[in-house]
């Protein structure tokens, strides 16, 4: 199977990518931070009052994760919930992050992970597939862009609908999440050694798709 590691900051536009990599190759694309979201919804819904090494191995202990896709969108049910709907919610968003340090959570997902890598032709999207899931993906990208610019992007695609976050509460969220991502001691989000560093700042999505086309080709005939 030939798979390919996209990590990145959060907005930078790597599911986006992704997406549009997965077309144009006939690959599916494994969202990863989508199954984090699902199990913050399942931990969410249970009524957990704290977020601590051993209220997160209980709720894992508890958990079985299902993934389905149903066209281009990738289902996340847990223990028979389906969370697709509310995965990009706000506070969904916050708490996956304070819930993803915890190794046993990401061992868990991990498994996944791998799982889907050995069975499909791949994108596989996240923060750690490059450097921990996939170590020996055939090529892997990391994407970035400045804060201001993945601020104004997720603005822009936020801002008509009903109480959306100001540009300042996302680029506050923005960093806030930045921070905990980079600075986790299991996982941390890095290039990986071996990774191709895409700076999307001033480069359209169009213009991504084609220079990760270009350098796909070049790898893999
Ligand atoms: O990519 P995303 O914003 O949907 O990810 C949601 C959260 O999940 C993110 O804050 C960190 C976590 N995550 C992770 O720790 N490792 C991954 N491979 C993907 C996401």
């Amino acid at each position: 199977m030939i798979n390919i590691a996209i990590d990145g900051h959060v907005g930078s536009g790597k599911s986006t990518l992704a997406r549009g990599l997965a077309k144009k190759l006939g690959f599916n694309v494994f969202d990863t931070g989508a199954i984090y979201r699902g199990l913050a919804c399942e931990f969410k819904e249970k009524g957990y009052k704290s977020i601590d090494e051993n209220t997160i191995s209980d709720f894992i202990s508890s958990v079985e994760v299902k993934i389905f896709f149903e066209g281009d969108v990738q289902h996340v049910v847990v223990n028979g919930h389906d969370h697709t709907p509310n995965l990009r919610r706000e506070e969904i968003s916050m708490l996956s992050a304070q819930i993803s340090p915890f190794p046993v959570l990401r061992d868990k997902v991990k498994d996944l992970q791998r799982h889907f890598a050995k069975e499909h032709n791949c994108i596989m999207e996240g923060r750690d597939i490059g450097t921990v899931v996939l170590p020996n993906a055939d090529l892997k990208f990391f994407i970035t862009a400045s804060e201001e610019v993945r601020a104004q992007r997720r603005f822009d695609q936020v801002k008509d609908k009903p109480n959306s976050p100001s540009y300042q509460e996302i680029l506050n969220d923005l960093r806030e999440r930045d921070y905990k991502d980079e600075h986790r001691t299991i996982a941390p989000l890095k290039p990986a050694k071996d990774a191709i560093i895409l700076d999307t700042s001033n480069m359209t999505l169009d213009d991504t798709i084609n220079k990760c086309i270009e350098i796909i080709n070049n790898k893999l005939n």
